[in-house]
């Protein structure tokens, strides 16, 4: 199962209608990702990496081409077929958060698992484990505002990982933090991955990502540039 593919891109275009023209932010892309992988999407501002992780996300739909997540062809799923692949498969992290502020730590982790079939208690075995990946059990009671930007991300990633999804889709997550706390949550989520065997895929532009990627998708202006896979991860 280790090496069998999650995440099929096929002759991907995607477009912007731009006034009276458009703009095209993919320009046909090829991307075949397995099971288990630690790659991301690395370019520059404005080269597409948001546009391909919302596509892949099922949170946006293809021009033309295709783009397969587990199975799933994202642009022939309706509302409600996406919103299910995204709530039982796809975990997501933002560069912002995204955390409700008004609700604790532990609410927010255990908010995906409300639209799931778990039990209370289920829900709780769930939340405080994801907790305890993370590191961040101590503040289960605190809101988003009491924490720092580095504790937030986990959060996060706690309330991404917590159903265990197959696939997660994490944004410039290191975006906000400082070189301490971007090594504290690469760590976490490369040991997540091993760990759990949960495929993660970022975009990024960011040199401490890029360090621990084991593979390394370079993108500009919309097409693949260059796509390396390390033969040994460094870490
Ligand atoms: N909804 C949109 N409407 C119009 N243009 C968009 C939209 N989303 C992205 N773009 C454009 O597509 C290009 C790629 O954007 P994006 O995928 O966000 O790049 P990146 O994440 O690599 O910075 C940019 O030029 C951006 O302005
Ligand atoms: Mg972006």
């Amino acid at each position: 199962m280790e090496n069998s593919s999650i995440i099929q891109i096929e002759n991907l275009i995607k477009s912007f209608p731009m006034g009276k023209t458009k703009f095209t932010a993919l320009n046909g892309i090829n991307i075949e990702i397995g099971k288990g992988e630690f790659v991301g999407l690395i370019g520059p501002s404005g080269s597409g990496k948001t546009t391909l992780l919302n596509i892949t996300g099922s949170l946006d739909t293809p021009t033309s081409g295709e783009a397969r997540v587990l199975g799933n062809s994202v642009g022939t799923l309706t509302a409600k077929q996406a919103a299910k692949l995204r709530k039982e498969n796809l975990g997501f992290i933002f560069q912002s958060y995204n955390l409700l502020a008004v609700h604790t730590v532990y609410e927010n982790v255990e908010f995906p698992l409300l639209l799931l079939d778990y039990t209370k208690t289920e829900r709780k075995k769930m939340v405080m484990d994801a907790l305890d990946w993370v590191g961040i059990t101590d503040k289960v009671k605190s809101k988003p505002p009491q924490l720092s930007g580095g504790e937030c991300q986990r959060v996060a990633i706690a309330r991404a990982m917590v159903k265990k999804p197959s696939l997660v889709l994490a944004d410039e997550p290191t975006a906000n933090l400082d070189a301490a706390n971007s090594h504290n949550i690469l760590q976490t989520m490369e040991k997540l991955n091993k760990e759990l065997n949960t495929t993660f895929l970022f975009a990024t532009h960011d040199d401490k990502v890029i360090s621990y990627l084991r593979r390394k998708i370079y993108l500009l202006d919309g097409r693949v540039d260059k796509d390396e896979v390390l033969e040994n991860s460094k870490r």
